[in-house]
């Protein structure tokens, strides 16, 4: 029974934590517009948070008197920490006009831009803060959310979840998973200190309370599954660049190869298509960019013409969301995967680096 230490990291878990296999993400809404409000709830949800990822109750589940309400709500009572991690963000709406802490938003963060092929929900869309708690087993994970979000009333209400799974990524040392559409997700996903360090990790320079702290850029895609799942296999293949078994760049035969974005074939047509999912979203053809993907599969079941209702919870890491808006431009005007996929939902957090003991995220912007 593995637990995540929440205190005294340099950074929060649930980034560069190996994926645990389940995730419950939410997005809420303040509702107050009180700075001391928002104070309190990121101290209880900080303390809170610390004693769900060491594996305990959030009070008492049972209390001595008939007329006691339960503080916890009681559902993982005897299910141990799970390598529980919940992630906590701050929206770009934190920053605006209502609570006085404009002065500490960062340069670079602001709502995400309108763009191509977005086709967004806007009840899946924005929030004042994010959780994302992971687990390694669901209910774990959907405890925190229930009971973290109890925690809030009367400051903040849930606007959108996404129940995740399955993981979609791979961290350092994980086998490669696959997502719905049955490919190998995550091959060439950050996996180095140095890679972290560059291009995840923030240096604080404009904002000393985000060093060590990252943006979580979190999308639901829906995908067209039905479509997908009647569609030849060698477009599939050209969709994605790779192969499906094995995972391999079309370029290649192994999963690891590296891809070669020049090779043409006999008839001097590319061996991995121009707009093929990864030729689009690959560090060589972009300037050298990389994010950290920590993506899981969802499922709402079905929808009211009777079709799969499931995606992708695309959730993404970066030191500056510019980096996701270059990489979705570029894929949301040419991707060929646009076909079966559309995004419906999306969030930008800014994540702070993790508290001291004692202490609470994002508690500079309070002094
Ligand atoms: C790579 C699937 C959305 C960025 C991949 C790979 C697959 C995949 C199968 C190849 C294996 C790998 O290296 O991980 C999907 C699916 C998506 C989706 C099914 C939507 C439902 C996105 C979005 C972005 C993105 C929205 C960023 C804006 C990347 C990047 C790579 C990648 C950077 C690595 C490319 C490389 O270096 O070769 N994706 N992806 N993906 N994807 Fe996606």
């Amino acid at each position: 029974e593995t637990a995540v230490p929440f205190y005294d990291q340099t950074h929060q878990g649930g980034i560069a934590t190996p994926p645990q296999r389940y995730v419950v993400f939410a997005s809420y809404d303040l509702t107050t517009t009180d700075a001391g409000d928002l104070q309190v709830l990121l101290a209880r949800w900080s303390a809170s948070i610390a004693q769900l990822q060491a594996g305990r109750n959030l009070g008492t589940v049972e209390p001595s008197r008939p007329s006691g309400v339960p503080t916890d709500t009681g559902e993982a009572a005897d299910l141990g920490p799970n390598a529980l991690t919940v992630t906590l963000g701050l929206g770009p709406g934190v920053f605006d006009d209502r609570f006085g802490l404009a002065r500490h938003r960062p340069a670079r963060f602001d709502h995400l831009p309108e763009l191509p092929s977005d086709r967004l929900d806007p009840k899946l869309t924005g929030g004042d803060l994010s959780l994302q708690a992971c687990a390694e087993d669901p209910q774990v994970a959907y405890h925190a959310i229930r009971d973290l979000s109890r925690l809030a009333r009367g400051t903040a209400v849930v606007r959108w979840t996404v129940m995740g799974f399955g993981r979609a990524s791979a961290g350092k040392g994980q086998t490669t998973p696959r997502n719905l559409m049955g490919f190998k997700d995550g091959t060439r996903n950050i996996k180095t200190d140095a890679d972290l360090d560059q291009f995840v990790w923030h240096d604080g320079t404009d904002q000393a309370w985000m060093q060590g702290g990252t943006y979580q850029v979190a999308r639901k895609i829906q995908m067209n599954i039905e479509n997908w799942d009647a569609d030849q296999i060698g477009d599939q293949h050209a969709v994605f660049g790779r192969t499906k078994q094995e995972g391999a760049p079309l370029s290649g035969t192994q999963e690891f190869d590296t891809p070669d974005f020049a090779r043409k074939d006999a008839s001097g047509e590319l061996v991995i298509p121009a707009t093929s999912h990864v030729a689009l979203a690959a560090h060589e053809n972009n300037g050298g960019l990389k994010i950290l993907r920590r993506s899981y599969n969802f499922t709402d079941g079905m929808d009211e013409y009777g079709q799969i209702n499931a995606g992708l919870l695309f959730i993404a890491y970066m030191n500056d969301p510019a980096a996701f808006v270059t990489m979705q431009t570029k894929l949301g005007r040419s991707d060929r995967l646009n076909e079966y996929i559309s995004h419906v939902g999306s969030g930008v957090f800014a994540v702070p680096p993790a508290p001291a003991t004692g202490h609470y995220v994002a508690e500079p912007l309070f002094g």
